[in-house]
């Protein structure tokens, strides 16, 4: 029988060293949507095992990642996510255009062997997925179009590029980051902890269908029906059939980003360590463009569907912290996993790959 992880594996600094540089310097990480930086100059900003990272939509449309750290002190450069112009470094004005390369250093044309046109922000290898972007610090990773092509067969056509993003936030939990990924995954808990949100109208335990995935991902979806409170795609919606017209996928895409797909709403995480025992996340919601035209109030199916993914996240936060807290205990062993948490027993196994690798 599967087991759960050992529970040293969520608080032992050795095994936290071993992930960053061997899970987080290398794989892909997923640093947002492509729809959340429209216009050139919007940036999303965040920190990948020490090393600050902004992607950057540039003027011909694509989006690079850069290194957020000067070329003079390394100083960092951008705070959270934004829009500039321009890149201009707090501590000595030097100024990056918004594709790296050094524009301006005040003073700088009198210091002997200068040249402006040398310098420029690290570029780090950057990819999409069907509009997520991902940075990797490793420079030969392997493409995501490989990586994830059984994915993208699988969940193509609900083409989720095109949902429009209606919010992003991130926090801070504490809690070691397995603990929300394997949370995220596991389709065993929603009956008792979502017993009032996603639970509400029975066990979505029954109508889970769990399945092997691959190296580089992990997924299970939940069936409904066509009654009128399942989840469902909007008629207008003509190019999703048959059974993904009323199925929500649940899908880890190793290590850390974890997405809630539906015909009418994405949910999205990415997840990242802070140290062994608290997390960053940044997670966005987004909605078909069909689903948005077609609202009586435009805002209120918003607002409604916030209100649910917060009280969600308010049932699944202090479980996870709890997790956090208890997994330190001398007395805290291995348990067998159930046939719903196959996921979980998944990202166990990559986990234990990506480490030994
Ligand atoms: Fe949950």
């Amino acid at each position: 029988m599967a087991e759960t992880l050992p529970p040293a594996v969520y608080h032992d600094p050795g095994i936290h060293d071993l992930e960053l540089e061997k899970i987080f310097r290398r794989d892909w990480i997923c640093l947002g949507r492509l729809a959340e930086i429209p216009a050139p100059g919007d940036y999303l900003c965040r920190d990948i095992a020490a090393s600050p990272v902004i992607v950057v939509r540039q003027k011909d449309g694509s989006v690079k990642a850069l290194a957020n750290i000067c070329a003079h002190r390394a100083t960092r450069l951008l705070e959270c996510d934004g829009h500039v112009s321009r890149i201009s470094c707090p501590y000595h004005s030097w100024t990056y255009a918004i594709d790296g390369q050094l524009i301006g250093a005040p003073f700088m044309q009198d210091t002997p062997g200068f040249d402006i046109a040398r310098y420029r922000l690290k570029e780090l290898a950057c990819d999409t997925w069907e509009g997520f972007i991902y940075v990797s610090l490793d420079t030969n990773a392997q493409s995501l179009a490989t990586r994830l092509g059984a994915l993208t067969d699988l969940v193509g056509d609900f083409r989720m590029a095109d949902y429009v993003p209606v919010f992003s936030q991130v926090d801070t939990w504490d809690a070691n980051w397995k603990c929300l990924v394997e949370n995220y995954m596991d389709a065993y808990h929603i009956h008792r902890v979502h017993k009032n949100s996603f639970g509400k109208y029975g066990a979505s335990e029954d109508w889970t269908k769990l399945f092997d995935g691959e190296d580089a991902f992990s997924y299970h979806y939940v069936q409904e029906d066509e009654d009128p409170r399942s989840v469902s795609a909007h008629p207008n919606n003509t190019w999703l059939k048959g059974d993904n017209r009323n199925r929500t996928y649940l899908i880890n895409i190793f290590p850390a980003h974890t997405i809630q797909l539906q015909p009418d709403m994405l949910w999205y995480l990415s997840i990242l360590p802070q140290g062994t025992e608290c997390l960053e996340v940044r997670w966005g919601v987004s909605i078909p463009g069909e689903i948005l035209e077609a609202a009586a109030v435009k805002q209120e199916h918003i607002d409604d569907l916030m209100q649910l993914l917060h009280q969600v996240n308010s049932e699944d936060q202090p479980i996870v912290e709890n997790l956090g807290r208890s997994t330190r205990s001398p007395e805290a062993t291995r348990g067998p996993l159930s046939y719903l948490e196959r996921n979980v027993w998944q990202f166990g196994r990559y986990l234990s790959r990506a480490l030994s690798a």
